[in-house]
């Protein structure tokens, strides 16, 4: 697209800055700098490493557009925009902190950006789908985060910016984060062509481990030859909750020996919501995990299996009776 949209993303890397600026040195920022730095735990250079702005409700960018004399089209395209039905125009994200989003060639494709303001239901908005700004091909700081991936061999994938920023800042700068959508079969692929590991990093809740399955199946399917690591946090904490509430060597640590295979961590979540002193429960935990120990490998369905022996007093030989019976459904 570099070619055709090139104008569109020269306009958004001149609102990029602007929205810096405002951010950083005006009093229309003031509040939004305050957030970021107390509530956030941002220091100025990490939100100028991220690009990370602020829209006042003034049209500051609308503004610049109209003096810079920047036609109607090329505006309109640009998506920064909202025109109401009486014809009014105004800066999309006003009243919002954003994050510039970038593709893989690192050009600027579009914002996302946060309210301040807890009674908004919207509480994060991108900008619109369009041809270049692609939410299943998008992959959050992907651009600056491909060489200490190609270089460790290794990606981590999040689900939000700020746990991205949050885990770079507790260790390598191999974080990503899909647009708050399902990771996707492209998303996959791309990874895959640099890394030979995935680390999956979700928030420590239900819905994270749920999209943490969804990866693991997808991830298997579209490239089986990467090693899959899943680091789950605990009491429903997310990455960048954790750097504020337990601190970055507490993040850091659990990315470092907090790493579960994807067996150990699917026969984990297999418990969530079960009470295995009840035999009806404790025999569909076993239907769950059961295939799940028949694809792992000799070494890990014996330590698997081992510790069912100890934990339930059921003996191996059952469990491997069990096991036999198991039919994997072809693929
Ligand atoms: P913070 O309070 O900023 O830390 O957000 P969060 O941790 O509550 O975000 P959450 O875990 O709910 O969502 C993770 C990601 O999903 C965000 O980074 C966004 O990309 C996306 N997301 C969250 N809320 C919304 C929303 O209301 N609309 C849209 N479009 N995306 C959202
Ligand atoms: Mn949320
Ligand atoms: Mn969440
Ligand atoms: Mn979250
Ligand atoms: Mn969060």
């Amino acid at each position: 697209y570099g070619q055709r949209f090139a104008k569109v993303f020269e306009l958004y890397t001149a609102a990029q800055r602007l929205y810096q600026h405002i951010l950083l040195n005006t009093t229309a920022g003031e509040e939004a700098l305050k957030y970021l730095e107390e509530k956030r735990g941002l220091d100025q250079a990490t939100i100028q490493k991220y690009g990370i702005g602020y829209v006042p409700e003034d049209n500051a960018f609308l503004h610049y557009v109209e003096e810079q004399n920047i036609d109607s089209k090329l505006r309109d395209e640009s998506n920064l925009f909202l025109t109401n039905d009486s014809g009014q125009t105004r800066d999309r994200f006003a009243r919002r902190v954003v994050w510039p989003i970038a593709n893989a060639q690192g050009q600027v494709v579009g914002f996302s950006g946060r309210t301040l303001d807890p009674d908004n239901q919207i509480k994060y908005m991108n900008s619109p789908e369009s041809s270049f700004f692609n939410k299943s091909q998008l992959l959050y700081h992907f651009d600056q985060a491909k060489s200490s991936i190609r270089t460790t061999k290794t990606a981590m994938i999040l689900e939000g910016f700020m746990d991205v920023i949050s885990a770079n800042l507790a260790g390598e700068e191999i974080g990503v984060a899909t647009m708050g959508t399902a990771l996707t079969a492209y998303h996959v692929r791309q990874l895959a062509r640099i890394a030979q590991k995935i680390l999956l990093l979700y928030d420590g809740d239900e819905a994270g481990q749920k999209a943490a399955k969804r990866s693991i199946a997808l991830i298997n399917e579209e490239a089986p030859k990467v090693e899959i690591g899943i680091v789950v946090l605990p009491d429903d904490l997310d990455p960048d909750e954790m750097r504020l509430q337990r601190g970055l060597p507490a993040l850091q640590k659990a990315m470092e020996q907090g790493v579960l295979t994807p067996t150990e961590f699917l026969v984990q979540a297999a418990r969530t919501g079960r009470n295995l002193s009840n035999q009806a429960q404790y025999l569909d935990f076993l239907k769950e995990i059961l295939p799940i120990l028949k694809k792992a490998g000799p070494i890990e369905q014996e330590t698997q299996l081992n510790r069912l022996t100890e934990e339930f007093g059921t003996s191996k030989e059952a469990l491997k009776a069990q096991l036999a019976e198991v039919v994997l459904p072809k693929n």
